[in-house]
């Protein structure tokens, strides 16, 4: 017997889902349900449960059989009791781990995060983004914050970035040239379906490079071929392979190697783009951080309609946010929109108005 159990009053409805096998009997039947749950983990130690009168109610027991059981397990120490306070979970050592999940012995944190691709999350703009995250929930209509939302992303966000992006990063687009999408993660898998489904079955990409990304490449079809990276940036021997149908860049700083693609090399790309049809995929992923000069205008400057640019906050604001953008050349918006509505049918409403407003 089966039953989600909700109860508590309206201030604390409780759902409790068990499988009770009422073979020897309710009350047993009941008791080992309960037993299995705390001692998997299901239930955690301080999990409040329904009232006897509710979870009686949904399972269909008298609520004498309910209270029957809860004692019994009181009695032996699984849950506890008190008045005003119903019953909970007693603290109890959590369900045995095997001892390889620990990873081994603890050692002190280090004192400096020196990983590639990281930023500092604790530099997050807490308040703007919480005076923001009030602004849109207590001023927008209900719907159009927590209803469906454009597959294309919040019209608002594209008009902002659109501006944002010319100013900053010196892109030449348009807000309906514009994508949102839930990190360049998922924008290089919707281009790289988009490219297979044209037919692209060659990619080149940077080595050292983003090794993630590759695979991402790769699953949706096409082959990933290395471009070697020099102090100058990603070199394009390989751009004379007439199978090649797209080279993915970090431009502004080569992740990881952090040099800039020179003058000379970003010409050659987009000329070589513009004779063969070909595609740059531009990576912006930290184009907005200068470490010691100028930073390095977007490519996609050059050739707007040959590049298809991706940015993302995970490197500006945090990686969790899970918020990015694309700006294409005219001919891929339809595709990276259909493939985009296929892939999670429309971009998180409120969180991308935010950025908008912080
Ligand atoms: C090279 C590179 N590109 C892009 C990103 C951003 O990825 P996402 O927007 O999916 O977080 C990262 C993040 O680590 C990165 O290292």
């Amino acid at each position: 017997m089966s039953a989600v159990g909700e109860a508590g009053g309206a201030a604390a409805a409780i759902d409790l889902h068990v499988d009770v096998d009422t073979a020897e009997g309710r009350r047993v039947g009941l008791e080992r349900a309960l037993r299995a749950a705390i001692r998997g983990g299901r239930l955690a130690p301080g999990a409040p449960l329904p009232s006897t009168r509710g979870l009686a109610a949904d399972l269909g027991f008298a609520r004498g059989t309910v209270t029957a059981a809860y004692d019994q397990l009181v009695a032996e120490g699984f849950l506890i009791t008190r008045r005003g306070a119903g019953t909970r979970v007693a603290d109890m050592p959590g369900p045995a781990v095997p001892a390889a999940a620990h990873g081994g012995p603890e050692t002190a944190p280090p004192r400096f995060d020196l990983r590639p691709g990281l930023p500092d999350v604790s530099a997050f703009p807490t308040a703007a983004w919480l005076r923001s995250t009030r602004r849109v929930l207590t001023t927008a209509a209900p719907l159009a914050v927590h209803g469906v939302g454009d597959p294309q992303g919040r019209l608002e966000l594209r008009t902002a970035l659109a501006e944002h992006l010319g100013r900053t990063r010196g892109v030449l687009t348009t807000p309906d040239r514009i994508v949102i999408t839930s990190g360049f993660y998922q924008s290089i898998g919707l281009l790289a379906g988009v490219l297979a489904e044209a037919g692209v079955r060659v990619v080149g990409m940077e080595d050292p490079g983003h090794n993630v990304y590759r695979d991402v490449i790769r699953r949706a079809g096409p082959a990933v071929v290395p471009l070697p990276v020099d102090a100058e940036g990603a070199r394009f021997e390989r751009l004379a392979d007439p199978a090649l149908g797209a080279v993915v860049l970090t431009p502004a700083h080569q992740y990881p190697t952090g040099v800039p693609l020179r003058p000379g090399r970003r010409h050659r790309v987009c000329a070589w783009a513009r004779a063969s049809g070909a595609l740059i995929v531009e990576d912006d992923y930290d184009g907005e951080f200068r470490y010691d000069r100028q930073p390095v205008g977007a490519l996609q400057g050059m050739a707007p309609e040959h590049v298809a640019y991706c940015g993302s906050v995970s490197k500006t604001l945090g990686p969790g946010l899970r918020l990015a953008w694309l700006a294409l050349p005219a001919h891929l918006v339809e595709p990276v929109v259909r493939a985009k509505h296929r892939a999670d049918w429309h971009p998180r409403g409120w969180a991308s108005w935010c950025w908008r407003i912080c």
